[in-house]
């Protein structure tokens, strides 16, 4: 197993100050309410967590931005990674996972991972997810890229997400005193006096009276709102996704992490030069069965790049992808699945396969065009094991958090089953360590807001200059754009605006961590800077931000991959 490196690399320098708005301008609230914790979020940790926190509180009131399914689990195809199979256990889970990390995981978060998970599983299933079985009544377990071996268990063939989803919208429908307020965006959280949490701001979109600008005073708040896929052009994520949660822990005080890392999906199928936003995802178990990827010319991309070809870990598909599209001046590969046959297709990937069809590609008798596109933030709200982040009384989970177990490149799988095991964790550790009720102190934060208008601008130069390929001079292009685009939005209160401005923050404070880091490792990849620098740069890049200034500090940590990685 690789042990942890000693040295201790060399402090690298913080970044330069930048100004973003400390706070969204709403305006006064017209309706508050109280709860003992918000949950905000419905996929799979927020549910998690709310589900498991009523055993414990009062009152739990969960938000949504949209509806309870919108968020991105509801579209997690492939699975949920455990050491449930026969042989497997979690100290091989381990492995694969710090060794997709590329050295900059956290190995005892990776450890509280892969030992809870199997339980955490067992106790979805004990909720009411249906899991596929084999012959023999166990659980099918496949595999996906990065993983040596077969532990991904999925549901409804490739729908194991909305299977999943279900259940625990099931499960809530079931618990009354679970509250539900859909269609609202958490806009900035109150805190206290001491700087902890005292409620948040909602603005709801036509919920009855509650309805507008409001106030939930509370004693936490647990943020499970997602990830950021919408800073990009093209992403799996759903539209949903821009930051939100992610910025508004930055404004409160909470320190972000390892924003730089990125993760790039291999296989998102190519629907043409103008096609924006979400985008569908052909999953990695598709390559698990048997699939493999090709040029134009029918050459297979895959070989002798790496010992797990074709599951490789999925930043290494995804830069031998990209590598291969430059060099042929092609805009997508291809996935060629036909051998799969058509009874195994509508068996095993019947979404996958309708979506296809649907956009006029049918995989049993043609490859699907394919290339990357953002996926997964590996990084995000820094978190101890229990949730906990830097603001008392705010816990962050899932795809909004960064736990450590993820490092620069997520294995695939392994994010349904980080927010299941840590919202089980922050329903422990929450309880016990409630804060008293507190008043909300004015928020006296600089404001400002973004335009709506500019948000295609700032996804086209985030996919150009800060996707899958980085360099020094592309980078600043970026800041130079995004610094542009900082203070359109003047007068502004609306959905659209109070978003952008959640992207331009996370994208500026994305660009900036992208430009410090100068080497390349897992999801980052630097063309001016290729090589892994352990000496430099292991370790992690923090964000913070005080009154509207974000500045960025290298914490060094040993490589938790022994070295040896990308
Ligand atoms: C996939 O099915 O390829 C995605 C799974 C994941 O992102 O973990």
């Amino acid at each position: 197993m690789p042990g942890p490196l000693t040295t201790a690399p060399a402090p690298a320098p913080a970044a330069p100050v930048r100004r973003l708005p400390g706070r969204l301008s709403a305006p006064d609230p017209g309706w508050s309410t109280r709860a003992d914790v918000v949950v905000i979020g419905s996929g799979i940790a927020g549910l998690t967590a709310a589900l498991r926190l009523r055993e414990h509180v009062e009152k739990v009131l969960v938000v949504t931005k949209d509806v309870l399914a919108a968020g991105s689990t509801q579209w997690a195809q492939g699975g949920i990674a455990a050491a449930l199979g026969e042989g497997d256990t979690p100290e091989q889970h381990e492995v694969d996972t710090l060794v997709a990390g590329a050295g900059a995981c956290d190995l005892d978060a990776v450890r509280v991972l892969v030992g809870e998970g199997p339980e955490a599983v067992h106790e979805l299933i004990a909720l009411g997810a249906r899991f596929d079985v084999d012959a023999t009544g166990l659980l099918a377990l496949t595999r996906e890229g990065g993983h040596h071996r077969d532990r991904i268990a999925h549901a409804g063939g490739d729908a194991t997400g909305a299977e999943i989803q279900r259940a625990l919208i099931a499960a809530v429908a079931a618990a009354p005193d679970i509250e539900v307020v859909q269609h609202a965006l958490a806009v900035d959280l109150l805190l206290a006096e001491d700087g902890g949490v005292a409620g948040v701001t909602l603005h709801v979109m036509g919920e009855g009276e509650r309805d507008g600008i409001g106030a939930v005073h509370c004693r936490a708040v647990v943020l499970a709102s997602g990830g950021l896929g919408q800073v990009f052009s093209q992403t799996t994520n759903p539209a949903v996704s821009t930051g939100d949660g992610t910025a508004l822990a930055l404004r409160a005080g909470a320190t972000l992490r390892d924003l730089e890392f990125v993760q790039f999906h291999p296989t998102v199928m190519y629907l043409g030069p103008d096609s924006r936003g979400q985008q569908p995802l052909i999953s990695e178990a598709v390559r698990g069965e048997g699939a493999f990827l090709v040029d134009h010319a029918g050459d297979r991309i895959m070989q002798g790049v790496h010992e797990l070809a074709d599951l490789a870990p999925r930043d290494v598909v995804a830069k031998a992808i990209t590598r291969r599209m430059h060099e042929t001046g092609r805009p997508h590969v291809w996935l060629d699945a036909r051998h799969l046959g058509a009874a195994f297709w509508e068996r095993r990937f019947p979404t996958i396969l309708a979506t296809a069809r649907r956009h006029g590609v049918d995989p049993v008798t043609e490859p699907i065009p394919v290339a990357p596109a953002c996926h997964y933030a590996s990084g995000g709200v820094r978190t101890d094991l229990w949730g906990r982040t830097d603001v008392p009384g705010l816990y962050a989970t899932g795809e909004v958090a960064c736990s450590g177990v993820h490092g620069a490149n997520r294995l695939a799988s392994n994010s349904l089953l980080e927010g299941l095991v840590f919202s089980r964790r922050i329903a422990t550790a929450l309880p016990g360590e409630l804060r008293p009720w507190a008043e909300p102190v004015p928020d006296e934060r600089p404001a400002g807001l973004v335009a709506g208008s500019v948000r295609p601008r700032l996804q086209e130069v985030m996919t150009e200059r800060v996707g899958v390929l980085r360099s020094a001079a592309g980078l600043a292009d970026a800041a130079e754009v995004l610094g542009g685009l900082a203070g359109t939005g003047a007068g502004l209160v609306d959905l659209d605006a109070w978003e952008t401005t959640n992207l331009l923050t996370i994208a500026a404070a994305l660009t900036d961590a992208a430009t410090l880091r100068e080497e390349t490792r897992g999801s980052h990849w630097r063309e001016d800077h290729p090589e892994r620098d352990d000496a430099r740069w292991a370790g992690h890049l923090d964000v913070a931000m005080t009154d509207g200034a974000t500045t960025i500090e290298h914490h060094p940590a040993p490589a938790t991959d022994g070295g040896a990685g990308r």
